[in-house]
């Protein structure tokens, strides 16, 4: 058992609201692929937190589950390196949320800005509810319950991880007291052994008298991989670094991907919500069509006018596809209007196709063989839940609802 943050581990996840697009390809799942192969990570599925906005009508939940992890496993990540579930499957999301819910000022929750913002853009639902109100408490859950030491995230979740890190702080404060905690500390340190514990005093000196944060992660690098310690005294010497007390749910910290401008086939940014985008897994037929009616700019409005790259969204298109010839070429065409936006937008139609096209190739033995979609998602479950046990253990014996 282990109940130490998890450096190396990272945890993030996206409600099934319908095929993922481009925008989440580029936002989001693109950097998930390449962070599987250098951290311990969990992807999930948030079909709770669809529940918070669509509770009205679930009747699409299971297809929209399927077609995100479909989307998931076509863009590339890979079930035996990565964790991959659905949060429902693993109902200790639901028993952490329970626990926080009861040390969760309500005026925390109120003030994060998406609970009145969300409530302002789905001015047709009603989002007066409590299940709306703790959508970040429920998040917080999903995140603690992992004790992963990044979330990727883009900016609009910031806030949510934010509130993540002062409830993690709340809950040590409040469960992670005990009698004689310095004293036992202090015990833990000598019990890292000579050298190790000499290390750790001093790195804990370094972090706490100059706020050096490398020291920080190092004396916690320190303590996690020291196999001889208890895991009581490995809760100690972590919280004992920021004098606080037992840390049982370490503070994430966001991991804000690099988000590059995906436009939408009307120039605005590609969203759901515009109705302006490209699927992953779309028929390249329609892709190409769509996107030959793409949006361009209005300067253009005959072959012979000239035009402004920065005020097109296919060149947006062209900085995330398109080769240095490629986009010099189009500079250049398109203010000298030597080329036409037709010919302009072949390359990147082009690209875009060959990027669905590998996707749907991938996507394939997924599609046909709904039995190994449920092993996967079984197995994440299983995976996931032996960590989430793990927490949930710590949380209830921290909280005195275990007798031992
Ligand atoms: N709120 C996130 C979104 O809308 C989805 C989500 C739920 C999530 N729980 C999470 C993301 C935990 C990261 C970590 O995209
Ligand atoms: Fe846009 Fe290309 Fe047409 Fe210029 S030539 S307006 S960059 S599509």
């Amino acid at each position: 058992m282990s109940a130490t943050p998890q450096t190396r581990r990272i945890l993030s996840g996206v409600r099934p609201t319908g095929p993922l697009h481009l925008g989440n390809y580029h936002g989001a799942l693109r950097n998930w692929v390449e962070l599987q192969y250098q951290y311990e990570c969990f992807f999930f599925i948030a079909d709770w937190h669809m529940l918070t906005t669509g509770y009205e009508d679930t009747t699409h939940l299971q297809q929209n589950i399927r077609t995100v992890l479909i989307d998931y496993l076509a863009a590339g990540l890979n079930p035996g390196v990565a964790t991959l579930f659905v949060q429902s499957h693993v109902p200790e999301h639901a028993e952490l949320h329970l626990l926080l819910s009861m040390i969760t000022p309500l005026g925390w929750l109120e003030r994060v800005p998406t609970y009145k913002d969300q409530q302002e853009a789905l001015k047709e639902k009603d989002l007066a509810t409590y299940g709306f109100l703790g959508y970040p408490l429920l998040q917080s859950a999903d995140i603690l319950l992992y004790r992963p030491a990044f979330v990727p995230v883009g900016e609009d979740q910031a806030s949510h991880v934010e509130i993540t890190r002062e409830i993690a702080r709340r809950f040590n404060h409040l469960y992670g007291r005990e009698p004689d905690f310095e004293v036992k500390a202090e015990l833990a340190v000598k019990s890292l052994g000579g050298r190790n514990s000499k290390s750790y005093k001093d790195l804990r000196r370094k972090y706490q008298e100059a706020g050096d944060v490398e020291s920080l992660e190092r004396a916690r690098a320190l303590v996690q991989s020291n196999n001889r310690i208890t895991v009581a005294d490995k809760e100690r010497l972590l919280g004992y670094l920021e004098g606080s007390g037992v840390t049982i749910l370490p503070e994430p910290q966001v991991m804000l991907t690099a988000t590059p401008k995906v436009p939408g086939l009307d120039g605005r940014k590609m969203s759901k919500s515009y109705g302006n985008t490209i699927g992953l897994r779309e028929d390249p037929d329609e892709v190409a069509k769509k996107m030959r009616q793409m949006q361009t700019d209005p300067a253009r409005a005959r072959r012979t006018d000239p035009g402004t790259p920065e005020k097109c969204p296919v060149w947006d298109l062209h900085k995330l596809y398109s080769d240095e010839t490629t986009r010099a070429w189009a500079y250049e065409g398109c203010k000298t209007a030597g080329i036409g936006c037709l010919d302009c937008k072949k390359p990147v139609i082009d690209k875009v196709i060959e990027e669905i096209t590998t996707m749907r190739k991938r996507a394939q033995e997924f599609e046909e063989s709904p039995e190994l979609l449920r092993n996967i998602i079984s197995e994440g479950a299983e995976k996931a839940r032996e960590s989430a046990r793990d927490t949930l253990d710590e949380v209830r014996r921290a909280m005195h609802l275990r007798a031992d």
